[in-house]
């Protein structure tokens, strides 16, 4: 029996670790009063006899039912009785009726059940002693709960005892031989996951579980989300992992590390080793389901490139030296001293991670406000959602998501611009795809056929292919429609919106050249279907938009979130559940990263540093006058780094060199700088030009919060020991007081402390309340105690809605003749970023090498085959990458992902960037393509440098003492 943590079962009466057998019906459900066994039990309409039971620790036996799946009613083995009815119904697919009087034991009823037992036993094998699942076997408490004692049957009858077993996949092992055929796993596949990769193959006794057409589980469509493992009752699907450790014994809830949905999981655990994740059925983001990176991909925590001691050298042409944390750290505040006497106060800086905790980010820009003495502090959210912040904050006065994700569950009507969300949010990709399943309709807005358009039994749906960079057009086509066709919510907008905002724009939107017939010859989308697209969104009842990085990676990036927002408060689509407008956040910790301060403007809580009565706030709690200027950004930093004015820089869990684009404009920058301070897990890219390298946590190292995508505030709970000694907010304490700036928290719930009290968003905010409710969505404050689930219910932050105009403008990326195609990028499932944690383990199977995607007539005009070598000339420079061609392209565009270092994708991307944020615009390069026989002279020169630099760290790890 595992022990579970889970803080809320003590506060709120609710055990997630149960199995109550069914699903809970939807919440409002009107109450039925029953008996079961003689107990009085109420609960809501729609419950099942076999759930009911289980509320009142009754509990009946079951195989093929659990509560994350719909009832089947299969194995028979919850028959109950229930007076007035004749036989023995199956008590998970029986609901309850007012009145109802059950039985759930008797001799008829013991016997019933030994008997099912007895049939499946007769085909299971007897080595439970030596399963790797005893102990957490249900076949086996069932067989112990029904008192079977004898398998009359015998076991030498016709079985499937010798079926052999599928290893194919590396996470998780298929034994047939003991498989009992409930269907859990099929029925998880298709309900919970929506992948639709199992089935059960054959008739009677020659049926059984099939992946595809009978192909082994790594050659069929299954994507390793491990929701069918998590289902079986038996062995039959089982992790490796507890193949080889063993059952585990305890357990730590803590947040996935990964994307921005947040995914709870329990850390299980034997002795000190982390056995598997599993999704926690308590987790408000995902309810229990997960995907192949959060659920399985956690070897990199012990992969042995972790960087376990500090090192420091002079120059990047040295050696490593390992030293200890302390003269790591002396080392340098020293030099961060010296480089502010010689060259001002101004002359260094850092960025914060969106990979970290919420209480190391803040404390990174507090060092770097109150200690550097300079508002020199960005993020990697520069390069991805800057632009929601601009956008949503200057529409709807909050740079956030409006919805939680289970709001979906309650649209009508789906947009999904510029984003992937079956590959880069996953568990939130399955939950749209269940809504889609069940009837929403979906439109999506994309240069490439995402795989959400092959969602398995989806109803209405359509395809926008745009060219690369007309988001703008598409969404003043798409306004145009609504303002001129009469599908305005005329009400919202007189009661809700800023009417001389509104009526600017409406005569801006309703002009002709928006019109989808004059945008057509923009983004190359028929008019008529956009016409369509508008109309199904606007009358669809509920219409929500989700959008991602292909909406705000691009020089109109604010613009577009503008134009959604407009779209959405046209239409009335905000302020209630299943609408909204809702930015898919890359990272963990994105939205974290952002509302924590981490933006050269805004202290945290998005309040601007020229505000002297926020200013004077910050400066009173932490003791020092602070800068009222804006510092620098990324790309001033590296352009100031170039020209000798930016000296030095502290970069924590971040890899600049890798994901920012325009890769040698960014080496150049690292190069010239006099001392590069690297805090992370691995030695990075970036971490190749750095001088001083100091040792990473973990997210499973360390305590804190991440914030997901839907404004979530989830607790990160340390499982095992930092391999290197501190968790990050410990270093980023002692760099502050090696510069003489004291700080001294003895945990992070500290910091969050001093979060809450100076974030108005965050003031009801603590790591009690945490433990008590699970999770809070912001703002939790005194007016919002519980926090906020959907946003501007009754008002806006900005009290009005404001319309904003937005005028589309052409980038200057352009195909030409001399760069005819247009290369966009993207993510995948398996891989995660710049793919430093998510190469370091068995997801490398699914996908080691970043290859470019090209439609088959611009491969064929250029005598292209599938897995040529291709050199990519853009103006920024070239790489090489291997073809792939595939249909999924329009002719003209092209696609790779990033995960890989060496393939050099930043090479090729210009230094073109969002107007109002800076944020580069990664979606669209213009390339040419040709077939080629060597790597680029980028990528020769990278090899070298990266054998150099791995070289100096081996030799530093052999000669230390
Ligand atoms: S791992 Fe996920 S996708 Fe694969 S078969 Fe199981 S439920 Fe389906
Ligand atoms: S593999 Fe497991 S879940 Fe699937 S039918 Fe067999 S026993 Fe049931
Ligand atoms: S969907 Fe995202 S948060 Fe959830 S398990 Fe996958 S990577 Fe982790
Ligand atoms: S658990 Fe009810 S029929 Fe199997």
């Amino acid at each position: 029996m595992i022990e579970h943590y889970d803080p809320r079962r003590q506060a709120n009466s609710v055990d997630f670790s149960k199995d109550y057998g069914t699903p809970s019906p939807y919440p409002g459900a009107a109450t039925v009063n029953l008996e079961i066994d003689g107990v009085s039990i109420s609960v809501p309409e729609g419950t099942s006899v076999l759930r009911a039971a289980a509320l009142a620790d009754i509990n009946i036996p079951k195989l093929c039912a659990t509560d994350s799946l719909e009832p089947f009613g299969s194995c028979r083995l919850c028959a109950v009785q229930v007076e007035g009815r004749r036989g023995f119904p199956a008590s998970c697919t029986t609901p309850v009726v007012e009145g109802m009087k059950v039985t759930t034991q008797n001799e008829r009823l013991a016997k019933l059940r030994r008997n099912v037992m007895e049939l499946y036993i007769s085909d299971h094998p007897l080595d439970c002693l030596t399963c790797p699942a005893n102990g957490d076997c249900e076949l086996q408490d069932m067989a112990g709960s029904v008192g079977l004692r004898e398998v009359r049957y015998g076991f030498t009858g016709e079985n499937h005892l010798d079926a052999v077993k599928d290893e194919s996949n590396p996470y998780f092992t298929f034994d047939p031989s003991k498989c009992i055929l409930c269907s859990r796993c099929v029925r998880a596949c298709d309900e919970v996951q929506g992948t639709f990769a199992l089935t059960i193959d054959g008739r009677g006794f020659e049926s059984k579980v099939s992946a595809g057409q009978n192909d082994a589980f790594m050659d069929s469509d299954c994507v390793s989300c491990g929701a069918c493992v998590q289902a079986c009752p038996t062995a039959t699907l089982m992790e490796k992992s507890v193949i080889d450790h063993g059952v585990p014994d305890r357990s730590v809830v803590t947040t996935c590390a990964y994307c921005g949905v947040g995914c709870s999981f329990e850390a299980q655990m034997k002795g000190d080793q982390l056995v598997r994740m599993v999704p926690y059925k308590g987790g408000d983001a995902n309810h229990g389901h997960s995907c192949v990176k959060g659920r399985f991909a956690f070897g990199y925590t012990t992969h042995p490139d972790r960087l376990t001691t500090p090192m420091i050298r002079d120059s990047i042409d040295q050696p490593w030296r390992e030293v200890s944390w302390e003269e790591a750290i002396t080392f340098a505040a020293n030099r961060l001293k010296a480089i502010q006497a010689e060259h001002g106060r101004e002359s260094i800086g850092g960025i914060t991670s969106s990979r970290c905790t919420n209480e190391e980010t803040y404390l990174v820009q507090k060092l770097i406000r109150a200690a550097f003495g300079n508002n020199n502090t960005d993020t990697c959210a520069r390069v991805c959602h800057s632009p929601t912040g601009y956008g949503l904050k200057t529409t709807l006065g909050e740079s956030a998501g409006t919805q939680t994700f289970d709001s979906v569950m309650k649209a009508d009507a789906i947009i999904v611009i510029g984003a992937n969300p079956t590959d880069a949010h996953p568990v939130f990709g399955s939950m749209m795809r269940k809504r889609l399943r069940q009837g929403a309709k979906l439109i999506v807005a994309d240069p490439r056929r995402i795989d959400l358009l092959k969602t398995p039994h989806l109803g209405e749906a359509q395809h926008l292919p745009l060219r690369p960079g007309t988001n703008v057009a598409l969404v003043n086509a798409l306004g145009h429609v609504v303002v001129t066709e009469d599908l305005e919510d005329k009400a919202f907008v007189a009661k809700r919106c800023d009417t001389e905002a509104y009526n600017r724009w409406r005569e801006f939107i309703a002009e002709p050249r928006h019109s989808p017939e004059a945008s057509e010859a923009i983004t190359g989308v028929p008019a008529e279907a956009v016409r369509q697209a508008a109309r199904t969104y606007a009358t669809a009842g509920n219409g929500a938009i989700y959008y991602g990085l292909g909406v705000t990676e691009h020089s109109q990036g604010s613009t577009m979130v503008m134009g959604i927002a407009n779209l959405a408060l046209a239409t009335g689509n905000i302020g209630r559940e299943g609408v909204g407008v809702n930015p898919l956040r890359g990272q963990n910790n994105v939205q974290g990263s952002c509302d924590m301060g981490s933006f050269p403007h805004e202290l945290p809580g998005y309040q601007h540093v020229a505000d002297p009565i926020a200013r004077g706030r910050f400066e009173s709690v932490w003791g020092v006058k602070l800068d009222d200027e804006p510092g620098l950004r990324i790309p001033n930093m590296f352009d100031a780094a170039i020209e000798g004015t930016f000296k030095a820089l502290y970069v924590q869990g971040e890899d600049i060199a890798q994901s920012d684009p325009n890769t040698q404009h960014v080496e150049a920058a690292l190069t010239s700088l006099d001392c590069l301070i690297v805090q992370d897990i691995f030695l990075n890219e970036t971490a190749k030009f750095a001088h001083v390298l100091l040792p990473g946590s973990s997210f499973l190292e360390k305590n804190g919060t991440f914030t997901n995508a839907e404004r979530r505030i989830n607790r990160v709970r340390k499982v095992t020991a930092p391999v290197a000694g501190k968790e990050d907010w410990q270093v980023t304490q002692d760099l502050a007081n090696a510069l003489g700036y004291p700080m001294h928290y003895t945990h992070p719930s500290e910091i969050m402390d001093e979060i809450a009290q100076l974030t108005p968003s965050f003031t009801g905010v603590s790591y009690a309340k945490l433990e008590e409710r699970g999770s809070l969505q912001w703002p939790c404050n005194a007016e919002y105690p519980l926090g906020m689930p959907t946003m501007h219910e009754v008002e806006f932050p900005i009290g009005l809605g404001r319309f904003a105009i937005t005028e589309y403008v052409a980038t200057e990326e352009r195909a030409n003749r001399r760069f005819p195609l247009l290369l966009t990028t993207g993510r995948i499932l398996s891989q995660y970023n710049v793919g430093a944690q998510t190469r370091r383990t068995d997801n490398q199977r699914w996908h080691d090498e970043d290859m470019l995607e090209l439609h088959p007539s611009d491969a064929e005009l250029r005598g292209v085959r599938d897995g040529d070598w291709l050199g990519i000339t853009s103006r920024s420079g070239q790489t090489v990458l291997r073809a792939r061609l595939s249909e999924r392209m329009q002719p003209g565009v092209v696609y790779t992902t990033f995960h890989h270092p060496g393939s050099g994708a930043n090479v090729i991307t210009t230094d073109n960037s969002d107007w109002a944020t800076n944020c580069p615009e990664y979606k669209v390069t213009a390339v040419q393509v040709e077939k080629v026989s060597q790597p680029s002279a980028w990528q020769q020169r990278f090899s070298a440098f990266d054998l150099a630099q791995r070289d100096y760290l081996a030799k530093a790890q052999q000669e230390a003492p």
